[in-house]
């Protein structure tokens, strides 16, 4: 596949949220080169089914490819729950074995045994992720001493894309699943916050929570691992451009982008619209 001159590195997300990522990542390492890409027309990925998370996952990281990215981190949980290990084990080697695409997933599992004392962990995410069982796969590979509870809060992305976040209704939705969550195990001291809107509902979360109660915002796990992985694949961080630039792109109308972009990130942005399905 062309280009194979060195270029940026991918970010993408279903819509706004993986910018927690990338905001994370670019703090961490400001000097590369960064694309951004949110699905914003196909958005939500939550309450998707597989085939069309996988389907749409693979035709971003196509874009992303043809954009000349070597390396594309899917910023999104539903996406890394859904897509990541098909389009790893199946597109890429026939694809290019040369580009990597990674996920936020392991980068957040890889750390929870050191956190935890009890030995059990939360895990709140879409339904999609939930459902897929990813986070509980992965934990028991990497620490199968570990317990692991999943819950599905399906109302909390609405809350913050329709920034009810911080208003006193949210307290309800956010007690509400912390409740479930704790009914299904009592004896769970370490919250995984497993997708990308999340972190903006940290305030809440932590209210509700018992003191001690440790809570895991992945966006800075996700940029320490990357950084661990172009340290350790200087092949690959040689193909990463470092002219310290974001580009954001989103398939839906850009102004609607930049407008709520900002509740992610602290800064303007000025994002471009494409088109996936036409590749
Ligand atoms: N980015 C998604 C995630 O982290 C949340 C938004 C969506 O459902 O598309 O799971």
């Amino acid at each position: 596949m062309q280009p194979t001159a060195a270029g940026a590195i991918g970010v993408f997300d279903s819509g706004y949220g993986g910018l927690t990522v990338l905001s994370a990542i670019k703090t961490l390492m400001p000097q590369y080169d960064y694309l951004y890409l949110g699905d914003n027309a196909r958005a939500p990925y939550g309450s998707r089914s597989f085939d069309s998370v996988y389907r749409f996952t693979l035709e971003a990281v196509e874009w992303f490819f043809s954009r000349g990215c070597h390396l594309v981190i899917l910023a999104c949980n539903t996406a890394s729950a859904k897509a990541l290990r098909t389009i790893q084990q199946r597109d890429l080697p026939v694809i290019d074995p040369g580009r990597r695409v990674l996920g936020v997933i392991r980068p957040t599992t890889e750390r929870v045994a050191e956190l935890t004392r009890s030995g059990h962990v939360g895990v709140l995410g879409t339904e999609g992720t939930i459902q897929s069982r990813s986070y509980e796969i992965e934990i028991s590979k990497q620490h199968p001493q570990l317990t692991v509870t999943g819950e599905a809060c399906p109302m909390w992305v609405p809350l913050v894309e329709n920034r009810e976040h911080d208003k006193p209704g949210a307290d309800y939705f956010v007690r509400q699943h912390l409740k479930q969550l704790k009914a299904k195990d009592p004896l769970i001291d370490t919250i995984i916050l497993g997708c990308t809107h999340y972190p903006l509902l940290l305030d809440k979360i932590r209210h509700h929570l018992p003191a001690g109660t440790r809570v895991l915002s992945q966006g800075s796990y996700v940029a320490e691992s990357l950084e661990d992985y172009l340290s350790r694949h200087p092949e690959m961080d040689a193909k990463c451009t470092k002219g310290g630039t974001v580009r954001y792109y989103t398939t839906d109308a850009p102004d609607k982008f930049n407008q709520l972009a900002s509740l992610f990130l602290q800064e303007e942005i000025d994002a471009r619209q494409i088109k996936l399905e036409k590749l």
